[in-house]
């Protein structure tokens, strides 16, 4: 097993009802900013739950925040700060609320000129941040219970991710009722997320680290079982509990404790959406079976393992359960409604040299756990993926 630090200070609030317990964890003289997206939470009661909770609190709100969301419309939250002495925010959603209130907590405090620079430094120059906490609404990118944050810059079509140790929530608020009413597009678009993120740190080389990989392969396991049944039957609340926790396991540092770490098919992912304004979630179905097809060598301890353990595949020779078991993810993916081809979202051979050259602009030149994911590596992925 590899060295490693883990610091993780958010506070989880899970289960039913528990928006109301906003009024113990958001301090009660706070001037707070509620932020949100394009009105789910007023449709779904969320809104009204929180405000209630909240109870003689002075709040101001700032709504709009878009799916990807974008340095453009955060930093309008940035200006309401000042304008309005607020000193503490509160996300309610998705990854994509929580994560663009990250970035707003960050620039609120931050010294130099313009507060992109976050990003281009990837948050190594965040000193401080203000406090905040989350309401999450939608299982998927664990931005409720990490430090990271990916923010996008419409002008030069750059989609980038940072992180510091200031940007954990105080403390998140996970209710698996407020899922009920997600679009099925953006159930699956959740479950194949979380289910990435767990092979990005899980799918690379062994280092002897049981706990992690069973903790993973657990997990993995649970999306299989409970991913498809929350399309089936979206009101049932032990299915939205076990994916609302497992979308959060997945990404909130303890599978990553002392192992390698792999994140190109999120790298590429990225540029797919900064150009082309597909799901992050639709970018990862299309790119991750074909990247793990490109590296089945570097990769091959690891893949027979994800075969015998999470797919249960124990006969034929290696090579065939290796390419069963990447087959099974890609039908998987596809099973919770999330389509894994380029073709499949109107994008061709032609589109793939401006993804080449936005991944070399943006310096992902040498992805992956050995670094060896060059511009060719990723021209074979996608090629693969059309
Ligand atoms: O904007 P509203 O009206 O709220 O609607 C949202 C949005 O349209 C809707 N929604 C959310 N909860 C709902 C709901 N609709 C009905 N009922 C509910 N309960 O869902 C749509 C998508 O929301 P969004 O927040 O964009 O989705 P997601 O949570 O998948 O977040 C995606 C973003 O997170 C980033 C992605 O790159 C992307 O920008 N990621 C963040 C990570 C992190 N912080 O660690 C890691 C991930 O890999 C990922 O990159
Ligand atoms: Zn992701």
């Amino acid at each position: 097993m590899l060295n490693f630090d883990f610091y993780n200070p958010t506070q989880i609030l899970f289960g039913k009802g528990r928006i109301a317990d906003l009024n113990k964890v958001v301090p009660a003289d706070a001037k707070v900013l509620v932020l949100y997206g394009g009105g789910s939470i007023k449709q779904n009661g969320v809104f009204d739950q929180v405000m209630a909770a909240l109870g003689s609190r002075s709040v101001v709100e700032f709504t709009g925040i878009e799916p990807n969301p974008t340095y453009e419309t955060l930093m309008g939250a940035v200006d309401l700060i000042k304008k309005e002495n607020i000193d503490f925010l509160l996300a309610v959603g998705g990854g994509s609320v929580i994560d663009g209130t990250k970035f707003v907590a960050a620039a609120a405090c931050f010294e130099g000129d313009d507060p992109w620079a976050i990003l281009e430094k990837r948050g190594s120059n965040i000193t401080k941040a203000l406090p905040f906490g989350s309401v999450l609404t939608l299982p998927a990118t664990g931005s409720e219970m990490n430090s990271g944050s990916v923010v996008t810059r419409k002008s030069i079509k750059a989609k980038m991710a940072f992180s510091s140790r200031h940007c954990f929530p105080q403390f998140s608020v996970l209710d698996p009722t407020t899922t009920f009413t997600l679009p099925v597009r953006q159930i699956g678009n959740g479950v194949v997320d979380a289910y990435a993120h767990v092979m990005e740190q899980y799918m690379t080389y062994p280092v002897n680290s049981p706990v992690q990989d069973r903790f993973a392969e657990g997990l993995l396991r649970t999306l299989i079982e409970e991913g498809p049944k929350a399309l089936a039957n979206p009101e049932d609340y032990d299915t939205r509990a076990n994916i609302m926790w497992c979308a959060t396991m997945a990404l909130n540092g303890v599978i990553s404790t002392g192992v390698p770490q792999d994140w190109a098919t999120h790298m590429v992912g990225h540029e797919l959406t900064a150009l082309h304004g597909l799901d992050h979630a639709q970018t990862l179905a299309i790119v991750l079976p074909s990247m793990l097809r490109v590296r089945k060598e570097s990769k091959r301890a690891k893949l027979l393992q994800y075969a015998e353990r999470v797919w249960d595949l124990r006969d034929g020779d290696e090579n065939s359960r290796i390419d069963a078991a990447i087959a099974r993810t890609q039908e998987f993916f596809e099973s919770v409604g999330v389509k894994t081809r380029l073709g499949d979202y109107s994008l061709n051979a032609g589109n793939i040299d401006p993804i080449l050259s936005a991944l070399e602009n943006h310096r992902m030149v040498a992805l992956g756990e050995n670094r060896d994911v060059t511009l060719d590596v990723s021209r074979k992925v996608l090629e693969l993926s059309l």
